[in-house]
Formats: C-alpha cells, sequence, structure tokens
C-alpha cells in the first residue's frame, strides 16, 4: 500500500480547532482506498514558543523535510504580540517555512457558491451565479523577504524601512504557474502591479508581459494598477479569471476576495514551489488564508472549511488524488448549500458549531 506522509501544524488560536475537524473530514474521504495518510504532529508558532521556546524548531522543520507535504493551520495571537517581532510567530515560523521550501507560487482560490450569495457582501443583482475566480500571489519575494532596518535619522529620529525587491527569474517563475491555471480555465489573466509608482513594478509588468507573448501568446493578458484591482474586485469580480501580482497585493487582494466570496472562513490555499515530493509529485504547504482568529478562538464555532478544503488541495497537488480532492469539495459545497454554515456565513440563520460543520461535510462525502 501507497503511503502519504504529511506532517501537521496546527498552530494557535482556530488552527487546533479547524485541524482537528479537517483530519476527521480527510480520514473519512480517504477511508477504503488503496493508500494510507501517515501524519504526525508538530509544535509551531506560538504553541511552539511556549512549548520549546521557538516558533519554528529544528524538530519540526526536520519533520516536514521528511514528509511530502504540510498540512498548516495558522500562527500568531496577541499573546505574543509583545515579543521581539523577529521572533513572533509569523516572522519567525511561517515566512521562514515558506522561504525554506521555496514554496513560491500560493493558490487562492476565490468561489462562491451561487447558494451562498447572501453570506456576500456583494449584491445578488451582481453575482447572480457566484464567482469563480483564482489568485496567483507570490509567496516568497517583494518587502516581505527584503532587507528589514530600524535607524536612526541624521535628526536622531527613529525611522524603520522594508526594501521590496524582484528578479526577472522570481517574477518568470509565478508568471508561469498563472499561465498554467489560466490554461485550465478561460485563457486569461489580469496582472496587478503598480507600475506608475514602484519600480519593482515597472519590472513585473515588462517580464510578465514578454513572458506570455513568447510562451503563451494564447493568453489573453491584462494589466491593473492594484488600487483599481481592488476596486473593481468589488465592482465586478468576475471580470477577472486568473489574477497574478506580487507578495503583499495577493495578501491585501485575497482577504477582499475571500470575504466578496462568503467569508476569509472559506478561503483554502496551496504553497507550491519547484520541489517534488517522494512520489514524484509537488511538495507543498496548505493552509486556509486566514489566520487565529483570536476573536473567536477557543469558541468552538470557527468556520473548518477553508482548512478542510486546503487539506483537499493537499490530495490534489502533493498526492495525485484529483478525485479525492473533487470528493471532499463537493461535500462542504452540498453541507453549505443545503444551508449548514457557521456563525461567519449564516447570517441571521441558525449557526453550527466548527465540529458539526465538520459533521456535515463527513456524511455528505
Ligand atoms: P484573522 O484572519 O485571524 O481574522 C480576521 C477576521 O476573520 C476575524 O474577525 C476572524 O474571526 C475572521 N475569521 C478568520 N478565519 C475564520 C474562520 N475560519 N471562521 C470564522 N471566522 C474567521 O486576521 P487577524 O485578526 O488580522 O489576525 C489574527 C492573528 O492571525 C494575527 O496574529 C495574524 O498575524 C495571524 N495570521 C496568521 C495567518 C497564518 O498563519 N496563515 C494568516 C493571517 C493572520
Ligand atoms: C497570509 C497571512 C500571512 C501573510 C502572515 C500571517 C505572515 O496574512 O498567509 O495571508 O501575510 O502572508
Ligand atoms: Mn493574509
Amino acid at each position: 500500500k501507497k503511503t502519504f506522509k504529511f506532517t501537521v501544524l496546527a498552530g494557535d488560536g482556530i488552527g487546533p480547532e479547524v485541524m482537528d475537524q479537517a483530519l476527521r473530514v480527510l480520514e473519512c474521504a480517504c477511508k477504503g482506498e488503496d493508500f494510507e495518510l501517515s501524519y504526525s504532529r508538530h509544535d509551531v508558532g506560538g504553541a511552539a514558543i511556549d512549548s520549546q521556546g521557538e516558533a519554528l524548531p529544528k524538530s519540526t522543520v526536520d519533520a516536514c523535510s521528511q514528509a511530502d507535504a504540510i498540512l498548516f493551520g495558522s500562527v500568531g495571537g496577541p499573546k505574543w504580540e509583545n515579543l521581539p517581532p523577529a521572533k513572533q510567530p509569523e516572522r519567525a515560523a511561517l515566512l521562514p517555512l515558506r522561504k525554506i521550501f521555496k514554496l513560491f507560487a500560493n493558490i487562492r482560490p476565490g468561489l462562491l457558491y451561487p447558494q451562498l450569495t447572501d453570506a456576500s457582501p456583494l449584491k445578488k443583482e451582481r453575482i447572480p451565479n457566484g464567482i469563480d475566480i483564482v489568485c496567483i500571489r507570490e509567496l516568497t519575494g517583494g518587502i516581505y523577504f527584503g532587507e528589514k532596518k530600524t535607524y536612526k535619522t541624521e535628526d536622531g529620529e527613529d525611522a524603520a524601512c522594508d526594501t521590496m525587491s524582484y528578479k526577472v527569474s522570481e517574477i518568470e517563475r509565478i508568471a508561469e504557474v498563472a499561465a498554467q491555471t489560466a490554461m485550465s480555465r478561460g485563457k486569461k489573466i489580469y496582472s496587478i502591479d503598480k507600475a506608475n509608482v514602484l519600480q519593482t513594478s515597472v519590472l513585473w509588468r515588462k517580464t510578465i508581459t514578454a513572458f506570455m507573448e513568447k510562451n503563451y501568446p494564447e493568453i489573453e493578458l491584462k494589466h491593473l494598477y492594484v488600487d483599481n484591482a481592488a476596486m473593481q474586485l468589488a465592482r465586478d469580480p468576475n471580470q477577472f479569471d486568473v489574477l497574478v501580482t506580487e507578495n503583499m497585493f495577493g495578501d491585501i487582494l485575497s482577504d477582499e476576495m475571500a470575504v466578496i466570496c462568503g467569508s476569509l472562513g472559506m478561503l483554502c490555499s496551496a504553497s507550491l514551489g519547484d520541489g517534488s515530493n517522494s512520489l514524484g509529485l509537488k511538495f507543498g504547504l496548505y493552509e486556509p488564508a486566514g489566520g487565529t482568529a483570536p476573536d473567536i478562538a477557543g469558541k468552538g464555532i470557527a468556520n473548518p472549511c477553508a482548512q478542510i478544503l486546503s487539506a483537499a488541495m493537499m490530495m490534489r497537488y502533493s498526492f495525485g488524488r484529483d478525485d479525492i480532492a473533487k470528493k471532499i469539495e463537493a461535500a462542504v459545497r452540498k453541507a453549505v448549500c443545503d444551508g449548514v454554515r457557521t456563525g461567519d456565513i449564516a447570517f441571521g440563520n441558525a449557526a453550527v458549531s466548527t465540529k458539526e460543520m465538520a459533521d456535515a461535510i463527513i456524511e455528505r462525502l
């Protein structure tokens, strides 16, 4: 029997709550198949700071290196916000994990089921058939990873700077991911930048344009400034199909995309690189786009769908089982469309707990 080996890094806040349910769903979806799931849990983020004194213990990284994929929850929260910035969970665990495993492409599907339009802040008339777009976010470059410093000006004033930089090769490899995604969909890409101000965006636009002309002339490519893109997303999201953008713009736009698609609690993601796993498929880190949700953590009411759908993406990309991914996605869709809703998407209707949401999905598998 084949073994699909992954690490479970649940993290903080709602991370462990939604992770437990995602694992239950995954186990059920894989029952009776010709492979075995083999996973081990490891500390990460604030939980690892508390138990081992650091956000990303070496033992956690080693376990991930031995695995075929990482199923990640989320990290951070008020408890660790007073630590030195570089030691905080986000910067000391999540960003290094992305960097260590060279996970430069973050795929975030913006899918709003037509039956869920009442959970979207957009008017129903604007999205009669729901929303179906995908954001491809560059994940290991740009301002997140450029040189940072705090310093004193000549006048002795405190100052700080972050550096945003991109190399052509970094832009080309994310362009390739966007192109492949577009080829499997509507062959239409919107590249988002700020080329009227930023030098990195000038390079971004030039590189993406040349790359598509040379390699994918059949793809329709458009460029939008990020401010306009934010507005267009709220005005008419379905004019987009595939969005490709740099790290920080992608972070911000994807939260906007999440809410117009119902809730951050629905937005899953896959972070992929060039590396392959022991199955000859892609090594990846799979995580909800949202965070640890301190405002609702510990109450058992978080929406587990983003985590469950992230696990489905893991089945698709790292384990080559598109069929199981589809089965999980269909069960989530069915549960939500049958009206089973956690508080974030219930809007006046009765809300179920995290566990009840998972129960409903399992029933529909
Ligand atoms: P957040 O994403 O945690 O929460 C924003 C809002 O969305 C909150 O109202 C929250 O309740 C809601 N929300 C998010 N996920 C939800 C879910 N599954 N179900 C229902 N509601 C959900 O963002 P924040 O409050 O800005 O950040 C809180 C902490 O999480 C910070 O420490 C931040 O750095 C961290 N964070 C971590 C990740 C990650 O690990 N991938 C991602 C984003 C934020
Ligand atoms: C996300 C998160 C992270 C990011 C934070 C927690 C570092 O917001 O995955 O969207 O900005 O990439
Ligand atoms: Mn984010």
